[in-house]
């Protein structure tokens, strides 16, 4: 399983660069968070940033690609399924991957369009769990049956070997437990996409907390043990960080 950070703040990116596998971006979050583009594709090349498209899909995504591309080599550009005006950009993701772009469908809420996204070829599609669970839907059955649509490899002549599910939308520590336990392993719809700020949640822990004190209150250093060879007489000795 792959964890990318859904972030545009690079000291994050930085904080959490050991665990991450890529990042992904949006407009708002762009609008929230600040950040600057180039620098967060070259910081993460050669790992996979996600960066929106807007306007009118087509030339905005092939104007971002020329310009982030070269700085980071698996840049995706994030096409919505659908407009604002509810029409579907299937047609402009189709062009823009026969023109070469890596495609991330984003914004996508239900399995017929996990489907659709998949049979073109997108590379990433990128299903809103938080979102879809906010309207009353089912989204980790839904996971549970994309899963079910990459095992069939003879679904689509375009149907990529290296297409992935980015499990989007995270809200919290438990949402990141229910859909990586959703997620089947080694069929290919393996990331999930998560805030810094639930990251930061997910390590903490009271008692992890608590036991780590009590084995620092009780460590005698390598040091002490390697002069007395013998833990009991090491222990007699003040440990040196010890107070008055
Ligand atoms: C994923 O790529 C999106 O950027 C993101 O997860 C959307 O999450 P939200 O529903 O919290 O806006």
């Amino acid at each position: 399983m792959k964890i990318f950070l859904d972030t545009s703040r690079v000291e994050e990116m930085k904080r959490w660069s050991h665990i991450i596998d890529g990042v992904t971006t949006n407009p708002s979050i762009l609008q929230k968070e600040g950040g600057n583009i180039e620098e967060i594709c070259e910081l993460m090349n050669p790992l996979p940033v996600s960066v929106e498209s807007g306007g009118d899909f087509y030339t905005e995504a092939m104007d971002l690609w020329e310009w982030l591309h070269p700085l980071n080599e698996n840049l995706a550009i994030k096409v919505p399924f659908l407009k604002p005006n509810g029409q579907d950009n299937l047609l402009v993701i189709d062009s823009l991957i026969k023109e070469g772009l890596t495609i991330n469908c984003t914004a996508v809420f239900n399995f017929n369009q996990v489907m659709l996204a998949t049979k073109l070829g997108c590379r990433y599609i990128s299903l809103f769990v938080g979102r879809i669970d906010d309207e009353g839907g089912d989204a980790e059955d839904i996971v549970r049956d994309c899963c079910d649509l990459v095992s069939i490899s003879s679904f689509s002549d375009r149907n990529k070997p290296d297409q992935e599910l980015i499990l989007g939308s995270i809200r919290s520590p438990k949402d990141f437990d229910r859909y990586a336990k959703a997620i089947y392993d080694g069929l290919g719809f393996s990331i999930i996409t998560v805030p810094p700020e639930v990251l930061q949640k997910m390590i903490q822990h009271k008692y992890a907390q608590e036991t780590s004190k009590q084995f620092e209150n009780d460590y005698v250093p390598v040091v002490t043990l390697k002069g007395l060879k013998d833990t009991q007489k090491a222990l007699e000795i003040p440990h040196p960080l010890a107070g008055d």
